[in-house]
């Protein structure tokens, strides 16, 4: 795991957009793996704007987003569809056909899941994966003890996660119960992962993602088994973590090492 320390949100947001952006400039065509969430809107932000200012284009890129609610149909406001649209695709030249997030109003969404996978397949799998990570540690919606070979499929979501996410809604009750993500082994087979985790309430999750046992118990934890992790932390989500001398030794603020 390559873990990259910078000294503020702000920081780490553009440190991320500079990885994104390098993947496009050397792979027009990248497959990306989109994720959704607070910590992702400053991202998707600065990313418009280097659209705009410099011409980063997205226009041969093909996305998959990591997850969607069921039952909201992609015009709901609250849902994934929605946020990418506003967030995102609509700021820069992405090809809404090459746009794919999990069907969450399919009218059987066992079977949307497994056409979701095929289609990640059949686009030749992930180059990019971005993901933030839930307080509870779950990346995606793949809420703790989730399986570490679990592949797109239907979740449940944890009491927690629906708390945190209520903001969105107009009540708890109004939060969705279930979202099709795509699994933890699903994320694994990217071919790089970014993780970005910004503000101390990441930090317990943070900790346990980099430092804890691999476990089901924090879904995160699974990123340690993949070969070309990246996971970009400001200093608040960094700072329960007990080997920080050494992150900041190989990487000082973040920067690549001389190996890299
Ligand atoms: C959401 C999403 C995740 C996201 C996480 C953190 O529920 N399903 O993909 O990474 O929770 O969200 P935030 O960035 O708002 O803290």
């Amino acid at each position: 795991m390559k873990v990259l320390i910078l000294r503020n949100e702000p920081a780490a947001i553009e440190r991320a957009a500079d990885i994104v952006a390098r993947t496009v400039r050397d792979l027009p065509a990248a497959v990306l793996g989109l994720a959704t969430g607070g910590t992702m809107l400053p991202l998707y932000q600065v990313l418009a704007q280097r659209h705009r200012d410099e011409g980063l284009s997205f226009a041969k890129t093909t996305s998959f987003n990591l997850d969607e609610y069921i039952g909201l149909a992609p015009d709901h406001p609250c849902s994934y569809h929605y946020y990418m649209q506003e967030a995102f695709f609509r700021h820069v030249d992405i090809d809404p056909a090459r746009c794919h997030l999990p069907k969450g109003d399919a009218a059987d969404p066992r079977a949307a899941s497994g056409d979701y996978e095929a289609l990640i397949e059949a686009a030749g799998g992930i180059d990019l994966q971005l993901l933030g990570i839930g307080q509870n540690g779950h990346i995606g919606f793949n809420e703790p003890t989730a399986s570490l070979g679990s592949r797109t499929r239907i979740k449940t979501l944890t009491t927690s996660t629906r708390r945190a996410n209520q903001r969105y809604f107009a009540s708890f009750e109004e939060t969705p119960r279930y979202a099709i993500t795509t699994g933890v082994a699903t994320i694994l087979a990217s071919r790089k992962c970014l993780l970005i985790a910004t503000g101390a309430a990441k930090a317990e999750a943070v900790a346990n993602m980099i430092e804890g046992p691999l476990s089901a118990v924090c879904p995160a934890s699974a990123l340690q088994l993949h070969p070309r992790a990246t996971i970009i932390l400001d200093a608040a989500a960094a700072s329960a973590l007990k080997l920080t001398e050494y992150y900041e030794t190989v990487h000082p603020q973040g920067r690549d090492s001389a190996f890299d």
